[in-house]
């Protein structure tokens, strides 16, 4: 297969490296790629239209997406047209994760357990909707947001100042409507379900860690560590099972004919397992955790789900915890310091310690021992990845022994 894998961040390199792993492999293409652009041939592109006539003359077979946004912007549409198949849903289904109205009607219709909400267009209705709630609702962007769509207020003051903010233009159209949702208490997993038309293939839940720090009051980032698999205990895994049926007779009965990920962000609760979200790609950094855990050919599981044949997948999943901690940079989430040197890198190699780039800018010179030169260049630096039992402390060792101005990273990445 020839493959075309789309993003920059530590999960694409770690889809990238897991796709090198196969067999199946005959070339792996790049496009928008980061510091690991080495593994494979970068396709250079204006638009998405340029990028599929390229990847067609290239004879790429599949395109496997990374983020959101291109996701959002119909990459796959596109490809599609060209007659590229895609890891990836079109930009229909994708209003999955860009729409949280759009979500929430798609589980209300299908009888899936989430929060009761309203949604709100107007300002003037704020008052009115908040008085229907006996505590503090959560407050969401309907559109994409970064990741900073959704506060959850400790009072009703609190709850009508982040309305006000959204509905006057906070985030432009992604907040031009916006739900209120009744606050859910529990612990929340991520489950990622692989869908090829027909059948439905669920991995192991994993956990990410979403506050930059150990503090109740620190700000939401796009995840800060992660550990895969998260084992449920047998009442939960009784609900669970039960939301996977509905969530598969959803995408049944509403003839879903797109190939790609349906990432479930849920909440489990003493009274069963509630949806808070959707995303529609792979997360992160999960991805870089249950990729280590995950010992399929990965474009095995990919071409299965092209043809319809996910059902013939059956999953070999190590069975170790895997870890990964995030480094950043400080400043992280608002404004991280760039431009710092990473040093000491092959300290990761000692500990036995995967080393995934985010933020990562690869200088084209050496130092003077002919090592390759890395520069900060995000708010996630690197994902530092280890599966087994010690693989945690060697992970926090290299955490400490590499170097770079503003490193941050949080201790308490467990299980
Ligand atoms: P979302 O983008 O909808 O997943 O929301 C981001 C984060 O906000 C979630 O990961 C939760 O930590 C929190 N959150 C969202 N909805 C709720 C809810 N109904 N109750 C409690 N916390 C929530
Ligand atoms: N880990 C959360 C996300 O990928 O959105």
């Amino acid at each position: 297969m020839k493959v075309l894998l789309y993003g920059s961040g530590a999960r694409e390199h770690a889809l990238a490296l897991k796709i090198l792993d196969s067999p199946l492999l005959e070339k792996l293409y790049l496009a928008d790629t980061g510091a690991f652009c080495n593994t494979g041939e970068v396709i250079e592109f204006k638009d998405y239209f340029e990028l599929a006539q390229k990847s067609g003359e290239k004879g790429v077979d599949l395109l496997v997406v990374g983020p959101e946004k291109p996701l959002g912007e119909g990459i796959c549409d596109i490809f599609l047209k060209y007659g590229i198949n895609t890891i990836g849903a079109d930009s229909n289904w994708v209003r999955l994760e860009s729409s949280k109205s759009f979500a929430k009607e798609f589980m209300q219709r299908n009888g899936i357990r989430t929060a009761k909400y309203f949604v709100l267009k107007n300002a003037g209705e704020i008052e009115s909707t908040l008085k229907k709630f006996d505590s503090p609702p959560v407050i969401k962007a309907d559109g994409l947001a970064s990741g900073k769509g959704v506060v959850v207020p400790e009072n009703f003051e609190e709850a009508k100042c982040a309305a006000r903010d959204f509905l006057g233009g906070k985030f432009a159209q992604a907040s031009e409507r916006i739900i209120l949702e009744e606050r859910l208490f529990g612990q929340e997993i991520s489950v990622f379900s692989l869908w090829d038309g027909k059948n439905l293939l669920t991995l192991p839940p994993s956990r990410d860690f979403k506050k930059l720090n150990e503090k109740a009051a620190a700000p939401n980032t796009g995840g800060m560590g992660a550990v895969f698999p998260i084992n449920l205990n047998e009442y939960e895994k009784k609900w669970f099972e039960c939301y996977l049926q509905k969530l598969k007779n959803a995408l049944v009965n509403e003839k879903a004919d797109f190939r790609g990920v349906v990432y479930s962000g849920l909440m489990v609760c003493k009274d069963g397992i509630y949806v808070l979200e959707y995303n529609m790609r792979f997360g992160d950094p999960e991805t870089q955790a249950l990729l280590c855990g995950l010992q399929n050919d990965i474009l095995d599981i990919f071409s299965k789900m092209i043809e319809g044949r996910l059902d013939e997948v059956a999953l070999k999943i190590a069975d170790t915890p895997v870890y990964c901690v995030v480094l950043a940079s400080s400043g992280y989430p608002a404004k991280p310091l760039r431009g710092m040197e990473i040093k000491n890198l092959e300290a990761a190699k000692k500990y036995g310690v995967e080393v995934l780039f985010a933020g990562v800018k690869k200088e084209t010179s050496r130092d003077i021992c002919g090592r390759e030169r890395y520069f900060t260049n995000g708010g996630r630096v690197l994902s530092l990845v280890k599966s087994g039992f010690g693989a945690r402390e060697d992970i926090y060792k290299a955490a400490d022994e590499i170097m770079y101005e503003g490193k941050i990273f949080r201790r308490d990445i467990d299980f």
